[in-house]
């Protein structure tokens, strides 16, 4: 495209056309998995607590995905040595295929290769400050420009497209909560729908469920004291475990039907509204549309 764009073009109609034409093929349903084929399965908790609520719930998961006939490991990552992201540009920056290059050596020039093996991925965090944890924060601030590369890949819009494509993965979360009740979660889990948003994009693949374990309590609570001490009322329910064991299971069986597919920007962004994003970035000083 050449020098400012036009404002309003009397073609949009043919983006849509156009889109059609130049639109990658839907990725092909994969066949049935071979009964020998190996599911791995990775699970990510982003629990401080090695024996508490998240990792009872992610052990439930992992027992379910096992009786699938899935291949599961676990990483713990408060044991990993990931360093905070500090916005150097190199992994935005790269231009080449393959997971791209960081300024900092550590733990995750191992984590990452671990999840572009894996066909599927459990995140597993309480629920801290109706988010995820600090460390799954650390974790994905490290890990979205190295897993994926910004790009116009269609139109010259914005795009994030996924360089771990070597696979479609399924996704999958667990949160759980300390004092909030299931039926309040669209008010204090936060960490859900951003996880849902992201790593289907960025890792390339499906999300295939998650899961909210809320406030289960001894008893309600009485008093002030009991108040103060909410969390410590907490339990995790036997429905709350199937509910983990029942997602493992699912997973492995959708990564066993072969049928998942990736999230792209094309299918999240549908034309109309990109065709108007650019509109908005044309028409708001001081951006200006490269040639
Ligand atoms: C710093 C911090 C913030 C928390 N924020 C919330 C919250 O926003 N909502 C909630 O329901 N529970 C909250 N909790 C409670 C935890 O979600 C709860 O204890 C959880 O079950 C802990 O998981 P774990 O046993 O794996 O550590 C918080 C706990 C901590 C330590």
């Amino acid at each position: 495209m050449n020098g400012e764009r036009a404002g309003w073009q009397p073609i949009g109609i043919c983006f849509s056309v156009y889109d059609i034409l130049s639109a990658r093929p839907p990725a092909r349903k994969r066949s049935q998995r071979e009964g020998d084929e190996s599911v791995k399965i990775l699970v990510l908790n982003g629990t401080y607590r090695p024996n508490g609520s998240t990792t009872e719930l992610a052990a439930a998961f992992m027992e379910g995905a096992r009786g699938r006939g899935a291949d599961v490991d676990t990483i713990m990552l408060r044991d990993q040595k990931i360093g905070y992201c500090t916005n150097c540009l190199k992994c935005y920056g790269f231009a080449g295929p393959g997971i791209a290059p960081c300024c900092m050596k550590d733990d995750m020039d191992e984590l990452i290769p671990r999840i572009a093996e894996a066909d599927g991925v459990l995140f597993a965090s309480p629920v801290h400050n109706g988010f995820v944890t600090g460390v799954m924060t650390v974790f994905w601030e490290r890990l979205s420009w190295r897993a994926a590369r910004p790009g116009g890949a269609f139109l010259n819009s914005m795009s994030i497209v996924s360089r771990l494509d070597n696979k479609v993965r399924a996704f999958a979360s667990i949160s759980s909560a300390g004092g909030m009740p299931e039926r309040l979660r669209k008010f204090c889990d936060d960490g859900t729908p951003w996880l849902k948003s992201n790593a289907p994009l960025i890792l390339h693949g499906q999300w295939i469920g998650d899961m909210y374990a809320g406030a289960d309590l001894e008893h309600m609570p009485a008093s002030d004291e009991d108040w103060r001490r909410l969390y410590f009322l907490r339990r995790l329910s036997e429905r709350q475990r199937r509910m983990a064991f029942a997602l493992g299971e699912k997973m492995a069986e959708a990564i066993r039907s072969g049928g998942l597919k990736p999230v792209t920007m094309d299918k999240m962004l549908p034309p109309a509204l990109r065709w108007i994003m650019d509109r908005v970035y044309a028409v708001s000083p001081p951006y200006r549309l490269a040639e």
